[in-house]
């Protein structure tokens, strides 16, 4: 089955065909030769997601999947949320993010906040949504050099360590991205499934 991920990440899109497997054939923007940049101008992760995926299946027709990730703070009503790569300015600056956050919840006694990851799937014109969270706290500092984005600040419940201080498969376990990705693979076998029982 031939899929399209709305996205140039190498890593996300190792990840997933990792999971898939050979009998799905994954296709980036960069594969099918899409150059323009898709804005990323909603409000939620599910509109950026959705107007991802759409754009692209109106042009190809070839089953298309994107996704957005948000870092959403319960005491800054969800902030940075949508805004999770530019929360400190255009130049989608990890470390600047990061220091804004800390600077917004200095002093402040309620740290929970949630990674929230959603893909939006269309599949023969069908627009279908998953969505993986991990939940934790913010701490006060950093810890820890891997990872990316707000991984050193960021301590997922029944953890000692940032996600910054694990490995990337030890991230990649109980990640928000890992848990949806899990659930769009688990679509797509069921449809593999019953696409194979069509034909016996
Ligand atoms: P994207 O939708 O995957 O591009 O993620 C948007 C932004 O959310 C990134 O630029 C990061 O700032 C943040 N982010 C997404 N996933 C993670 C993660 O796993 N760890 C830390 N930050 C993340």
């Amino acid at each position: 089955m031939k899929l399209i991920f709305a996205t140039n990440n190498k890593n996300k899109l190792k990840e997933i065909q990792d999971v898939l497997g050979p009998d799905f054939q994954l296709f980036s923007l960069d594969d099918i030769g899409y150059q323009s940049e898709i804005p990323e101008n909603h409000k939620t992760l599910e509109g950026n997601a959705t107007e991802k995926s759409r754009c692209i299946y109106l042009k190809y027709k070839i089953d298309t999947f994107a996704d957005d990730t948000g870092l959403e703070i319960d005491v800054l009503n969800g902030e940075p949320g949508v805004f999770s790569a530019r929360y400190a300015g255009k130049e989608k600056n990890s470390n600047a993010n990061m220091d804004k956050v800390l600077k917004k919840l200095h002093g402040v006694r309620n740290r929970s906040a949630q990674f929230r990851t959603v893909i939006s799937f269309i599949y023969r014109g069908k627009e279908i949504l998953f969505e993986g969270i991990v939940k934790g706290n913010i701490l006060e500092r950093k810890h820890g050099n891997s990872g990316f984005g707000y991984d050193p600040i960021f301590q997922p419940y029944g953890f000692k360590k940032t996600f910054a201080e694990m490995s990337l498969e030890e991230k990649n376990r109980i990640s928000h991205r890992a848990k949806a990705i899990k659930k769009l693979v688990h679509y797509l076998v069921q449809i593999q499934l019953k696409s194979v029982m069509h034909k016996n």
